[in-house]
């Protein structure tokens, strides 16, 4: 997608035809990759959903949005995000049209290397089982990569062994062994989870020990996804406040999620609003990814924000970094078909590409809600957006939601009961 150019305006305004349209001219998509927006039956059809999941009665929808406005490593991307909270994706788009009169996001990617556990219980002597481990370390490794042939001739595989201590409550000890793998353009999960149990006889004879759990860690600490963007401050600058103004106060945003992790639990679930959507939409496992993320911003002991926020000569300057185990081959990501066309509406090329946009995206919307929250507070926007959901819910008809919309948010009385006696009001 070289030539795209993601900035739309007015994207928001328009019918939801007229924005597939749109979307379809930009990305010069076909009608069958349409039709999955279009049509329930092709977006996910029922008897492909039955065979991803047990027990099936039937399909779960969520509003299917296109963030605008990217520019990450210098090309332009539309990112679709399945989310069901609204201002998410205005938030993302937004934020995203500010940082891209200044060149857009930067990332970068540690690579695809999953870390795969086993807790070795009942050894005599650890330091001992430690030693053995690492004198037939090649050939651990050696054998765990004759169990999936795809990925080492891919050029991917196991690639090291680290040991770690642990010491349980009862005294015991336990040596937790990390298989690290480099699982290209998969999640891992399966590759990895299948190379521990079947390492397991080969660890057991070695130590001499019993292997009790062996699964990937969602901590995923060598596949870590980086954004930064930075903003020249008088883009910042609001109705009320100067850019400098707005970002000083965004540093200090900042600053009180490092130090409370009351407030950094919120802060990071502002991040995850930007980062679960496109997590979701390309059919990857949201949990994973929270899992990580959460283990991640506790790693020094304590629970931070996930994002640093600086002023440094004149410039807002942002980075979030964090794990992202996402992949785009196997799993729901092949088997559901609009997950596969969010793939194609990225011009996803490896799990690398969609890490990154997916790090871009997730910083994008922490900066949005850190600029609201520390100028005119989070519920003007919110309210606007969710006098939508009101109007819809009252029972106005297609007609009369703008102007329902727009009369509850001049009045600032965004509210159920007031949005019925509105619509009483024009029936009388
Ligand atoms: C709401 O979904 C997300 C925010 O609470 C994030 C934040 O507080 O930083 C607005």
């Amino acid at each position: 997608m070289k030539d795209l150019n993601s900035r739309i305006s007015g994207f928001y305004n328009k019918e939801t035809e007229e924005r597939q349209q749109i979307l379809k001219e930009r990305l010069n998509l076909t009608d069958g990759q349409l039709e999955k927006l279009q049509t329930d039956s092709a977006g996910l059809p029922l008897d492909v959903a039955d065979r991803m999941i047990e027990n099936v009665v039937g399909r779960f929808q969520l509003p299917f949005g296109i963030a605008t406005n990217f520019t990450v490593n210098g090309q332009d991307y539309l990112i679709p995000m399945a989310v069901e909270e609204p201002s998410v994706v205005a938030a993302a788009s937004n934020m995203a049209r500010i940082a891209r009169e200044s060149g857009g996001f930067q990332t970068s990617y540690t690579g695809s290397i999953m870390i795969a556990q086993m807790h070795i219980l009942d050894l005599n002597d650890t330091n001992e089982a430690q030693q053995k481990i690492q004198d037939a370390k090649q050939t651990l490794l050696d054998q765990a990569n004759t169990f999936d042939k795809t990925l080492t001739s891919l050029g991917g595989g196991a690639i090291d062994i680290e040991l770690r201590t642990l010491q349980l409550r009862n005294g015991e000890e336990v040596l937790a062994l990390h298989l690290l793998v480099d699982v290209l353009d998969a999640m891992g999960a399966n590759t990895v989870n299948t190379m521990t149990e079947k390492l397991t006889p080969e660890i057991e004879q070695l130590t001499g020990g019993k292997v009790l759990l062996r699964i990937l860690s969602n901590l995923a600490s060598y596949r870590l996804a980086k954004a930064t963007v930075s903003i020249p401050v008088e883009h910042l600058a609001t109705e009320g406040f100067s850019g400098e103004e707005v970002a000083k106060r965004m540093v200090l945003a900042n600053e009180i999620a490092w130090a409370d992790p009351y407030r950094a639990a919120t802060h990071n679930k502002g991040i995850m609003n930007g980062i679960d959507p496109v997590v979701l939409a390309t059919g990857n496992d949201w949990r994973a990814i929270e899992a990580g993320a959460h283990a991640y911003a506790a790693r020094d002991g304590q629970y931070r924000a996930l994002t640093e926020w600086q002023l440094e000569d004149g410039q807002l300057k942002g980075v979030l970094e964090l794990p992202m185990a996402v992949g785009i081959v196997g799993g729901a990501t092949k088997t559901h078909p609009t997950a596969q066309l969010a793939l194609e509406i990225m011009g996803i090329q490896s799990s690398s590409d969609l890490a990154q946009l997916i790090a871009a995206v997730g910083l994008s919307q922490n900066m949005g809600a850190i600029k609201a929250l520390a100028t005119e507070g989070i519920q003007r926007g919110h309210m606007a957006l969710h006098a939508r959901n009101i109007a819809v819910q009252a029972g106005a008809s297609n007609e009369q939601i703008d102007w329902l919309t727009k009369q509850m948010v001049s009045e600032k009385n965004v509210h159920i009961d007031r949005a019925k006696e509105l619509l009483q009001q024009v029936k009388n």
